[in-house]
C-alpha cells in the first residue's frame, strides 16, 4: 500500500489527476473505474484542465462508474449521471459509447441490468485504475458495513449513515433515495490499480479503522489493504488519526 499524505484539498486534488494521467498516457486505451461525491470534484476539474491543454487525449478511454441511486432520472441533478457529465463527460472528448455507469431502471430489470454492467467490464478486459472515494462509515462504492460483502454488481439499501452524509446535496434527507446500484467488492479488487482520495476531519475515523492492519466487511474499504497495487492519496486531516 502506497500512502501519501498530502497538505490540503488542492494537492490531493493534484496529485490524484497526475497518477489517473498516467494512466492514460501509459495507455490510451485505459479502463477506469470512476467514483462521483465531492471529494474527485477538484480531480476531475484538473483532468478537464490538462485535456483543455492537450496533455490528455480520452478519445479510446473507456469508464466505468462505481454507482448510481436507485429511482433518479438520469437529468437529475443529484444523479451520478448528472455529475459525471457535469464534472468530466461534457468536457472532454470521451466517446459516449465508451461510458458505463450502473442503471437506475426499475427493480425488476436491475439484476438483469448488474449482470450486464459486470459482463461489459470482463469483456473490456477488467479495469485499469480504479478510482474511490470513502465514505464516514467506511464504505467504497455504495457497499456498506455488513457482515457480508458481495462480489457482484448489486441493489444496496443505503446506510442512515451515508443517507445523512449525502443529505447535504439534497433539499432534505427525505429525498435522499434510499436504494443505489453498485459495483461489488469482486470488480473493485480485480482491478489492476486502485487510488483512494480522501480528506477533510470527518473521514479521518474511517482512514484509521481501513488501514490501521486490521480487515473486516464492517469496514468495507478494509479489504483494500489486500490488494497490491493502492495508491492513498489523503490530506493531514483525513490522516491525522493515523
Ligand atoms: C461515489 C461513491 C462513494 C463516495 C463516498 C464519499 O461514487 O462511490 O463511495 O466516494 O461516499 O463521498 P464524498 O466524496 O462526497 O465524501
Amino acid at each position: 500500500m502506497d500512502l501519501q499524505v498530502v497538505g490540503d484539498y488542492r494537492e490531493m486534488s493534484e496529485l490524484g489527476a497526475k497518477i489517473v494521467s498516467e494512466t492514460i498516457q501509459e495507455k490510451k486505451n485505459a479502463v477506469l473505474g470512476l467514483a462521483t461525491g465531492s471529494t474527485p470534484e477538484g480531480m476531475y476539474a484538473r483532468l478537464v484542465e490538462k485535456y483543455r491543454r492537450g496533455d490528455l487525449d480520452f478519445k479510446s478511454v473507456v469508464t466505468f462508474n462505481l454507482d448510481e441511486y436507485v429511482g433518479l432520472a438520469p437529468d437529475h441533478p443529484q444523479s451520478y449521471h448528472y455529475y459525471m457529465k457535469r464534472n468530466l463527460f461534457d468536457h472532454v472528448n470521451l466517446d459516449p459509447v465508451n461510458i458505463s455507469i450502473p442503471t437506475s431502471s426499475s427493480d425488476e430489470t436491475l439484476e438483469e441490468a448488474c449482470r450486464q454492467f459486470d459482463k461489459k467490464i470482463e469483456h473490456a478486459g477488467g479495469i485499469d485504475l480504479q478510482l474511490l472515494g470513502i465514505g464516514v462509515n467506511g464504505h467504497i462504492g455504495f457497499n456498506e458495513p455488513a457482515p457480508y460483502l458481495k462480489t457482484a454488481t448489486h441493489l444496496v439499501e443505503l446506510a442512515q449513515e451515508t443517507i445523512e452524509a449525502n443529505s447535504r446535496f439534497f433539499q432534505s434527507k427525505e429525498e435522499v433515495p434510499r436504494k443505489a446500484v453498485t459495483m461489488g467488492l469482486g470488480s473493485i479488487m480485480a482491478a489492476d490499480k486502485i487510488l483512494l482520495l480522501a480528506n477533510g476531519k470527518n473521514k479521518a475515523p474511517a482512514v484509521r479503522d481501513s488501514f490501521s492492519g486490521l480487515v473486516s466487511t464492517e469496514t468495507p474499504a478494509s479489504l483494500l489493504q489486500l490488494h497490491r497495487k493502492v495508491t492513498i492519496v489523503i490530506d493531514r486531516e483525513a490522516a491525522s488519526l493515523l
